[in-house]
């Protein structure tokens, strides 16, 4: 199947199964906001909350913080986003569109999609501008420049405001971290490739505090361990890799910066960035607060300004690479036994928005009232969902559309012996299992 083709079946998967629809779409869209349906937001919380399980409460040496979206314009000067966080802004005066200069070349001229924007005929591309990606707005009722604020492009900054109060009010010592999960806004020029380069999107991103002699090693070990965590749920080694960024790619405060890419359907992407920040931002935020923000080690008496490795992730341009990962077509026999095409999410147990669905084979012989008693049961603990209409065969397919893991069907039988088919997503296999043993079976086998 061509690449384009995947990505258009994936975009038009989750619209109709309700994974994700494009934003404020009944007033003709918003162009790089995105909506998450009944299945989408399932799957995007099972993204975060494995980040946050795997990451903040199972380790004892990180904490979480949630600090608010709109902050202190002072915080974005410090920061340096306010002079420097820009895209290079080119403009076709003949039709009006914009480019990101740098990408031109990849980009479609709108008048004539086979030539690149500038290559056709009355084509007037401008000299390249700078173009902040923040986006402005202001507190309280008067709009002036003492009142503007910026909408966060990254939750990053809100940790490092944080530093002091988390030290003062924890007993976290350095080395430790601070992690923090939520949404970012970036004025993107050309948002693109569905959600992956959106205008609003959400981050998982952890500033970890050590010693500036320990920094290399901690930055050399977050890399690690963060690569390792997409293949844990399921992100093939193939389609993976690490990419050390040269010497004149590095942010200017920047000692090391490492990307963990995905082979998205069109090409090589980044998914998170590992950086070692040095104690940049730290001491940024001392000059222009006027505030301490130095650790003192207590036992060694010491005193020093943290350095910080900075494994950040998004979370949206995650869920698209799970997403990716899991979408497959096979061959499977329908319910006259004829070969038709199967498309499966194949996601993890761990992402997959809803783990098993309860069935009764027909809405007769007390099969529905044995089928929701074992779907309340189940309900206590697993997202489950309960579905009577329609040839079970078809109802297999949704599920299977859905990514869900595992299918139980009340049948004749189930009312002799007590047991039910439970069948698997990817290989249809389909066992008995005793009524009883469903919850202790699927406990084992989602990893719950
Ligand atoms: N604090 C560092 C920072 O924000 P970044 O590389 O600009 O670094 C980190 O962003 C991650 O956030 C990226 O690797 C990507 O996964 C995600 N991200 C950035 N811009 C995005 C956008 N416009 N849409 C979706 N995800 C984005």
């Amino acid at each position: 199947m061509a690449d384009a083709t995947v990505m258009e079946r994936i975009v038009s998967l989750c619209k109709r199964r309700g994974f994700i629809f494009p934003g404020s779409e009944i007033y003709g869209g918003l162009t790089g906001t995105w909506d998450y349906g009944p299945l989408g937001v399932e799957l995007l919380r099972n993204v975060k909350n494995a980040w946050w399980h795997d990451n903040v409460t199972s380790r004892d040496d990180i904490v979480g913080l949630d600090s608010a979206i709109l902050m202190h314009r002072t915080v974005w000067q410090a920061s340096g986003h306010e002079s420097n966080f820009t895209d290079p802004l080119v403009e076709c005066k003949t039709c009006k569109a914009r480019f990101r200069q740098d990408q031109v070349p990849e980009s479609q001229c709108p008048r004539k999609p086979s030539k690149h924007p500038g290559e056709f005929g009355d084509c007037q591309l401008t000299e390249a501008r700078k173009f902040n990606l923040m986006f402005k707005t202001f507190v309280g009722p008067v709009e002036d420049s003492a009142t503007q604020v910026y909408l966060r492009p990254e939750t990053a900054q809100g940790i490092f405001v944080n530093f002091r109060n988390v030290v003062d009010s924890s007993r976290m010592k350095v080395p430790f971290g601070i992690a923090q999960v939520g949404k970012s806004f970036r004025n993107e020029i050309t948002p693109k490739q569905f959600i992956f380069r959106s205008r609003e999107f959400e981050q998982m991103e952890i500033e970890f505090f050590c010693k500036p002699e320990t920094s290399q090693q901690w930055y050399a070990t977050w890399r690690d361990q963060r690569f390792k965590w997409y293949q844990d749920l399921g992100l093939k080694s193939s389609n993976l890799r690490l990419r050390e960024h040269d010497k004149e790619e590095l942010a200017f405060y920047s000692i090391g910066t490492s990307d963990v890419e995905y082979k998205f359907p069109w090409g090589w992407g980044e998914l998170e960035g590992i950086a070692h920040r040095g104690d940049y931002d730290l001491k940024q935020h001392m000059q222009h607060s006027g505030k301490d923000l130095s650790y003192f080690n207590e036992e060694t008496r010491e005193r020093f300004v943290p350095h910080v490795i900075e494994p950040s992730a998004g979370a949206t341009r995650s869920v698209l690479a799970f997403l990716c990962e899991a979408y497959t077509e096979d061959q499977a026999p329908n319910d006259k036994g004829e070969m038709e095409t199967r498309t499966v999410l194949r996601f993890h147990p761990r992402l997959a928005p809803v783990k098993a669905a309860i069935f009764p084979l027909v809405k007769k012989d007390g099969m529905p009232e044995r089928a929701t008693a074992l779907y309340k049961d189940l309900q206590k603990h697993f997202h489950v969902f309960y579905d009577e209409k329609g040839a079970v065969g078809r109802r297999y397919r949704r599920q299977d559309e859905a990514g869900t893991p595992f299918c139980i069907t009340i049948d004749g039988q189930t009312a002799a012996d007590q047991t039910v088919t439970l069948r698997e997503r990817d290989s249809m296999k389909q066992e008995r299992v005793a009524m009883d043993q469903v919850k202790g079976y699927l406990m084992e086998r989602l990893g719950a």
